[in-house]
């Protein structure tokens, strides 16, 4: 099976070789109605759970929804209008947390930085199984809090869909256009120091 089996896809096209995992990782809107199985959105979460972590207190937790189960409605109307307009199409829905306290009670200041890390595995692991996932962070965070029955000892982090990437010509002419549009990173000069903060790296040396 070819891995990347997906509709479209957009490589990224980078200044240095990277893992075809990294390159092939995007975040598309428009999905296929082909379902995700148990055993691979386990495997998605397995992923996750290996993440490293701070003092390895795994902060994180994740919440998801199947489309036509009531976990994904209450996902979905916590959404921005935007975003709902392109999820509809999403199998999945899910959102990830951040437990805010050590076990001690002291802040976990590192307990976003983790769930981040662990998503960044999953997305990884999705990838590697022809899977998509894109993260939002437009949604009405007290609307899900309040949907989803998160308590206050939890933080927030993003709303993903989950899914198999489906046809561009699905979706409105304006998010075709982003869906088909080139990807763009800054480059490493911008942000790649050496030696102290400002001096730009020279990672040509052999
Ligand atoms: C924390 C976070 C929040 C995001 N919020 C949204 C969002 O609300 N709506 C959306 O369409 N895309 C959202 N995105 C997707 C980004 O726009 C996308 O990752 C970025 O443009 C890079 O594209 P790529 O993932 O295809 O490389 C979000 C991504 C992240 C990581």
């Amino acid at each position: 099976m070819a891995i990347f089996a997906q509709t479209h896809t957009k490589p990224a096209p980078t200044d240095h070789p990277v893992h075809e995992l990294i390159r092939e990782r995007w975040s598309p809107r428009a999905y296929s109605d082909r379902p995700v199985e148990r055993p691979v959105l386990a495997r998605l979460f397995e992923a996750a759970r290996w993440a490293p972590s701070s003092s390895n207190q795994q902060p994180w937790s994740f919440i998801f929804g199947e489309q036509g189960s009531s976990g994904y409605q209450r996902i979905f109307d916590a959404l921005v209008p935007f975003n709902q307009g392109w999820v509809k199409s999403a199998p999945v829905l899910a959102i990830g947390l951040a437990r805010k306290n050590s076990a001690n009670g002291s802040p976990n200041h590192y307990a976003l930085y983790d769930l981040g890390q662990a998503v960044g595995l999953l997305l990884v692991e999705a990838t590697s199984l022809g899977l998509a996932v894109h993260e939002m962070a437009g949604f009405d965070a007290e609307k899900a809090r309040t949907n989803l029955n998160i308590p206050e000892t939890h933080d927030l982090g993003a709303i993903m869909t989950i899914g198999y990437a489906g046809d561009p010509n699905t979706l409105p002419d304006a998010l075709k256009e982003r869906e088909l549009a080139p990807r763009t990173r800054n480059p490493l000069a911008q942000f790649v120091f050496e030696d102290a903060f400002g001096e730009v790296a020279n990672l040509k040396r052999a």
